[in-house]
């Protein structure tokens, strides 16, 4: 399977009237994973890069709630980039993909979804070090 289709756009249901905009997220069902935990990053420079890393068993769903940033995504061999420019729309990043976050707008708000709570050993900082357990785990 492509790393796009490992990787795909979910767009949320967006309950709008006159009174404005309401999007809905449920865990298990607009997103594959219950939801552990919330973060979101903001007040990040234009110039700056974050992610950076791959997680060996978290899932994510990142959203941005307002402006846009865009998010650098591969497996070691494929690689795609996603604009987060709509508050209805999330791109789901499955366990050992790399994401690197990016091109942040000076209102961009991205909210992440996440399948677990924190535990720092499970990141993989070292993009050498995650193609070697990429490398690994490869039955082929
Ligand atoms: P980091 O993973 O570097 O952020 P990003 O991937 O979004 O660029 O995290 C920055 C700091 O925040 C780091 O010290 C770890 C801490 N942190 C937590 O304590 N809990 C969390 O859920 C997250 C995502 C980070």
């Amino acid at each position: 399977m492509s790393i796009m289709d490992r990787c795909p756009i979910i767009m949320f249901n967006d309950f709008g009237d006159e009174r404005g905009k309401l999007v809905v997220i449920e865990g298990g069902k607009s997103i594959p994973f219950d939801i552990k935990r919330v973060f979101y990053i903001y007040g990040s420079d234009p110039s700056v890069v974050r992610g950076q890393h791959a997680n060996r068993e978290s899932e994510f769903v990142l959203i941005n709630v307002s402006g846009t940033s865009k998010v650098r995504i591969t497996d070691g061999t494929e690689e795609f980039t996603v604009f987060l420019d709509r508050p209805m729309m999330g791109v789901y990043i499955p366990k050992m993909v790399w994401k690197d976050m990016y091109d942040f707008s000076s209102d961009s708000v991205l909210l992440v979804l996440a399948s677990t709570h924190y535990d720092g050993s499970e990141y993989i900082r070292d993009f050498d070090a995650y193609l070697k357990e990429m490398a690994e785990s490869d039955p082929a």
